[in-house]
């Protein structure tokens, strides 16, 4: 059985990384503009430092109960759906946060199961697993038409609940999307060295995101993970899509993102590759994308009803 270092789930700390995190929102409209002329006038909605405020949880029959926080607001709601082994308060999901708050709009931010939070067994966790919690999440606390925003598995996530939940998923943003991409890194090693991950049941895999050094993925994740994969035939999606990507991600190669655009049915796609981003796509900058993304999306479906 692999463990998994503390490590990877280091415990946001509140106001320590703000200093540099914190991005000022500007969107589109009204007083931003102001804003956006005079950066020194900078976002005084944003609090000095994030309110401590517990979670709340989703309750399921057979199923690990899911730590949540939800802001309530317009539709359409965003949901951010955080990537293998990250829980509801990275830098990221935080920001998105902010973002939603000072656009009044709802957001949902979650743990998996086994993650943060959460019930569940880190090691039990499977992709069809998380899936559902996904599905959980989308038919237990948002209401009406959403967003959905996917880091890296999240990515690979929100695909599938665009196709389990055509009618309430309005649009995607795919940050880092990892469609398929355990799976297909796995089938790209040679035949010895899928045999003895298969023999050992682990494969450990080299990263600079964990203290230790290493990812230990099991065979029988991987195996599992077949299951759902999407990249070998249609995907039948058919709602606006924006895929970021950095072209220095050194965990999803870039081409995932170019092959889901050319997968999925829907023609409403527009893919933004940024040259010196890397996987976790959390600077300043790629903060302002995301952010300026779901701003788009808002505009766009909220305009073409
Ligand atoms: C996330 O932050 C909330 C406070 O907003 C805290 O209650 C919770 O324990 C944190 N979760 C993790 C996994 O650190």
């Amino acid at each position: 059985m692999a463990t998994f270092g503390t490590a990877a789930f280091a415990a946001w700390a509140p106001c320590r990384s703000l200093g540099w995190t914190t991005v000022s929102f500007v969107s589109h409209r009204g007083l931003s503009a102001l804003l956006a002329r005079n950066p020194m006038l900078a976002p005084s909605w944003l609090p000095a430092c994030r309110q401590k405020s517990t979670v709340s949880f989703l309750s399921r029959p057979d199923l690990p109960k899911l730590a949540y926080k939800k802001l309530k607001g317009k539709s359409p709601g965003i949901i951010f759906i955080p990537g293998y082994l990250s829980n509801m308060n990275g830098t990221k999901a935080l920001e998105i946060e902010e973002f939603c708050k000072s656009l009044g709009h709802a957001f949902i931010r979650f743990d998996y199961s086994g993650v943060g939070n959460s019930d569940g067994i880190l090691e039990e966790g499977t992709v069809g697993k998380w899936r559902k919690d996904v599905l959980s999440i989308i038919d237990s606390l948002a209401d009406g038409p959403q967003i959905l925003v996917g880091s890296s598995l999240g990515g690979w996530l929100m695909f599938h609940a665009a196709i389990a939940r055509p009618e309430k998923v309005a649009a995607l943003i795919g940050i880092a999307t990892a469609a398929d991409s355990l799976v297909t890194q796995f089938n790209q090693l040679s035949v010895e060295v899928k045999k003895e991950i298969e023999m050992k049941g682990e494969w450990v895999i080299p990263t600079k995101y964990t203290e230790e050094g290493t990812y230990h993925i099991q065979y029988s994740f991987i195996k599992e993970a077949e299951h759902h994969c999407l990249l070998h035939s249609p995907i039948p999606v058919n709602c606006p899509i924006r895929l970021l990507h950095g072209m220095k991600d050194d965990i999803v190669p870039w081409h995932t993102s170019l092959q889901v655009a050319d997968r999925v049915i829907s023609t409403d796609v527009d893919i933004v590759l940024r040259k010196d981003s890397d996987h976790r796509m959390k600077e300043k900058a790629d903060i302002q994308l995301i952010v300026y993304t779901i701003d788009d999306l808002i505009d766009k479906l909220t305009t073409s009803t």
